[in-house]
């Protein structure tokens, strides 16, 4: 049998040459369409971060406007898909599920449409279904996209029915953007697949979702939230960690597979977040959360010598969205709300210069069976 080198997780192995995102996992460093992150999420809205990916450079103000206005018209769904949304919030579906299944019925009829619209469309609706589905879940109607409000803004008036402050969109724009790329994350890698084919990009984009949802991935957020609030109320960090290490379990929001440091966005992410909680939330939890990461860290370095194991992007994520006003249950969906601008930006990426992504496996199965007719078994 043939010898095939075996890397499981295809760690360490590039498939893709890209001009989106840079991550030195030794030293923190993350460079999104040329820029460090930290200035980026500083600058940009997120328009002009999706414009950046798409088109290799930012924006003048007019190309802006017009991005904005042809993203703003987008958004609406057909009366089919909220009713299909509905129906998932009335029984009770997650709602990474409800997302992908949003999305794949929002863009039904997109194949008539440019690649470049399909990918504008598909990153307008994204919030729209999530927003939608979440007001069904609560007993309330949709609320309306405005197409006068910056899509970040936008996202939180569908969720809420209320303008937000200029605090909470500052704070979503500034999670939007920090997460909008990432690398061949699991996700990215996934669109990437999907359309490596010559598929379509809404087939990338459901595709994604359906990777994004795993706790591995996108799904660390939630449960990092739920940490913190019980060592809001305990006071205990000290207490809390050791009890899950001494379980064998993992502490969500810490560790990562290319970081070998504190993730870069987590410095943007928790002075975001200090920002958010010092104009008027509870500074009291923001106190609880950079105390327990402390904490955490200096446990985690006891706990495993030889890996460091430091702060990942989904700790100050649950900090900041929960601030902002994002439910719980719409963490790893609003994640995906950003992501998908990377995703499209991959998907295009990949189309220009396509290979079908098609690796081997190391086949350990049998291979000297002979048939048993079914009535000897
Ligand atoms: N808490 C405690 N121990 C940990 C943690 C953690 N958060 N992360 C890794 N370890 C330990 C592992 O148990 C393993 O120990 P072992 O060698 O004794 O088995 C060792 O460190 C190496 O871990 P791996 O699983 O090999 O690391 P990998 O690179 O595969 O995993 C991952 C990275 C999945 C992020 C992991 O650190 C983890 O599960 N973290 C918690 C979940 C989380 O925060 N996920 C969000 C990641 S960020 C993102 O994807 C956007």
């Amino acid at each position: 049998m043939v010898d095939t080198e075996l890397n499981r997780g295809l760690e360490g192995i590039a498939v893709a040459e890209t001009r989106l995102s840079y991550i030195d996992g030794e030293a923190g460093t993350l460079i999104i369409g040329g820029f460090p992150v930290s200035e980026l999420a500083a600058n940009a809205t997120f328009e002009e971060s999706v414009f950046l990916l798409l088109n290799d450079r930012l924006p003048t103000a007019d190309e802006l406007v017009a991005f904005r206005t042809s993203l703003a018209s987008s958004r609406e769904l057909t009366d089919e898909t909220r009713s299909g949304l509905k129906r998932a919030a009335a029984e009770g579906v997650d709602p990474m599920d409800a997302l992908r299944m949003g999305v794949a019925a929002a863009n039904l009829g997109a194949e008539t449409a440019t690649a470049q619209q399909a990918v504008e469309r598909t990153i307008a609706v994204f919030p729209t279904v999530v927003a939608a589905y979440w007001r069904y879940r609560q007993g309330d109607d949709p609320v309306a996209p405005r197409d006068d409000l910056r899509h970040a803004a936008n996202y939180l008036y569908m969720l809420t029915g209320t303008e937000p402050s200029d605090a909470a969109t500052a704070g979503l724009e500034t999670y939007l953007n920090t997460v909008i790329d990432h690398g061949l994350n699991a996700s990215t890698f996934t669109a990437r697949v999907v359309v490596s084919t010559e598929s379509d990009v809404v087939s990338a984009a459901t595709a994604a979702v359906g990777s994004l949802k795993g706790p591995l991935h996108g799904g660390a957020p939630g449960p990092v939230l739920e940490m913190l609030m019980e060592v809001h109320e305990s006071g205990d960090a000290e207490g809390y960690v050791r009890r899950k290490l001494a379980a064998g379990e993992r502490l969500m929001g810490f560790g990562h597979r290319v970081y070998r440091v504190r993730d870069p966005r987590a410095a943007v992410l928790s002075a975001a977040a200090e920002r958010f909680y010092e104009a008027g939330g509870d500074a009291d939890f923001f106190e609880t959360v950079s105390a327990f990461e402390a904490t955490a860290v200096e446990l985690l370095a006891a706990h495993k010598p030889d890996r460091r194991l430091d702060t990942n992007v989904e700790y100050y994520t649950a900090a900041l969205l929960f601030g902002v006003g994002i439910p719980r249950d719409l963490f790893t969906t609003t994640f995906a709300v950003a992501r998908v601008g990377g995703w499209m930006a991959h998907c295009l990426e990949q189309a220009a210069d396509n290979r079908i992504i098609r690796p081997r496996s190391r086949y350990v199965g049998a291979t000297d069976r002979t048939w048993t007719p079914i009535d000897d078994r």
